[in-house]
């Protein structure tokens, strides 16, 4: 079969990289499709190159924007490739704009090409509406024709959504796939020493959701929230390019123990989080990477589209809403909880290093030639 694969933003690589993989490995031929969503080296082509992924075969080019102008963007410029390219299928991943542009696109060329459209990590729902990614996931998988999902609680949401069961596979969760195959050389590098750390005796922090770092106000609550954690627990914090502007704004962040750094590449990241003793983050994949090694997460949102890795992983939600003590008191629960044993045991269900393999059998046991019927809604 032919199978493009679209590629947007940073949390999107690592998912594609393995199913890339495990789809040549059975002969398929793919095209791969970047957006063009993040551009800057560290949040793009560094992660192509920790992944060895091919260059991709189309770049849009799309850069930076509101929503609707990214978004636009990926459907005018998306559409030509997919009408030359003609795949059988048409794979996106996560919930970025990137995502619902390139399905919506699909959606509305399929029934004259008959491309079938199969999204990865489906079924995901903060029910918080106020979150673009929640649009993206609920569109997504309304105009897809094939649910891949990562966890068992998917199903059931997407069923409360009227979609037919018959639609959803449950793959696990490819970006453990990528995060398996590349920790022991990560951890190989001691990444950490590069920071000034040791093993063990640091906490790592993310930050980017825009309800978190795009009003002064709440950025303030979680740098003084950080600063008060640091002096337990010295911190390592890669900054988001969307962070880094707001901090400029705001004017502070940075201290002895807590150690603002330029944005890291997935394996340093992977080694990084493996090394840790903590993480404190806003970011999906981190919660579930932290949760498929044991390491103990504390995650600064509201609600997570994720509850499995707090019911049977390491991860747990800070208090609501977000406070300098909630998130102080948090921090010393999951620190005494410490790391998880049992870690890297594939469990959640599918979080085993395989899932990429069962992604490629579920597009070919989905039955291409029925392309021009889509599987029923
Ligand atoms: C996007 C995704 C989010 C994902 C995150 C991971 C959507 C709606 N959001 O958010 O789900 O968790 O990626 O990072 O798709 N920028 C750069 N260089 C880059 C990329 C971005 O400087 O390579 C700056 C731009 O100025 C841009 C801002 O960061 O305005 C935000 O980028 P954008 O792609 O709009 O959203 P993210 O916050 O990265």
């Amino acid at each position: 079969m032919k199978i493009l694969l679209v590629a947007g933003a940073r949390p999107n690589f690592m998912k594609v990289a393995p199913i890339l993989t495990a789809l040549r490995a059975r002969g398929h031929e793919t095209v791969l499709v970047h957006t063009g969503q993040h551009f800057d080296p560290a949040m793009s082509d560094s992660f192509f190159h920790d992944l060895g992924m091919p260059a991709p075969d189309h770049s849009l080019g799309v850069g930076s924007g509101t929503h609707a102008e990214q978004t636009a963007r990926v459907i005018e410029r998306f559409d030509p490739v997919l009408v030359a390219e003609r795949p059988d299928w048409v794979v996106v991943v996560g919930d970025v704009n990137s995502t619902i542009a390139a399905a919506l696109v699909a959606a509305k060329r399929r029934p004259e090409l008959g491309c079938r459209i199969a999204h990865v990590e489906a079924g995901l729902r903060s029910n918080d509406w106020s979150m673009p990614e929640e649009v993206n996931r609920v569109l997504t998988d309304q105009v897809s024709d094939l649910l891949l999902t990562h966890s068992p609680e998917a199903r059931p949401m997407l069923l409360r959504e009227g979609i037919n069961p018959v639609r959803v596979v449950e793959v696990g969760n490819v970006m453990i796939d990528s995060l398996f195959a590349t920790i022991a050389r990560a951890d190989g590098e001691y990444p950490w020493e590069r920071f000034g750390f040791r093993r063990g005796e640091y906490g790592l922090v993310t930050l980017h959701r825009p309800s978190n770092v795009d009003t002064p106000e709440q950025l303030a609550i979680l740098v003084h929230a950080l600063e008060a954690v640091s002096k337990i627990l010295p911190l390592l914090w890669p900054v988001h390019p969307r962070t880094r502007r707001q901090l400029d704004l705001l004017g502070g962040g940075a201290g002895e123990r807590l150690k603002l750094v330029e944005p890291v590449g997935y394996r340093d990241m992977a080694g990084l989080l493996d090394g840790c003793r903590l993480v404190l983050t806003d970011s999906g994949g981190l919660q579930e990477e932290s949760t498929a090694l044991g390491v103990p997460c504390v995650t600064l949102r509201e609600s997570t589209e994720r509850p499995i890795t707090v019911t049977e992983g390491s991860n747990r939600l800070a208090p609501w809403p977000l406070t300098a003590e909630g998130i102080l008191e948090a921090t010393q629960a999951a620190l005494a909880a410490g790391r998880q044993v049992g870690s890297r045991s594939g469990k959640p269900f599918g979080w085993d290093g395989q899932a990429a393999v069962r992604v490629a059998q579920a597009l070919e046991e989905a039955k291409v030639e029925d392309a021009r019927c889509p599987l029923p809604r």
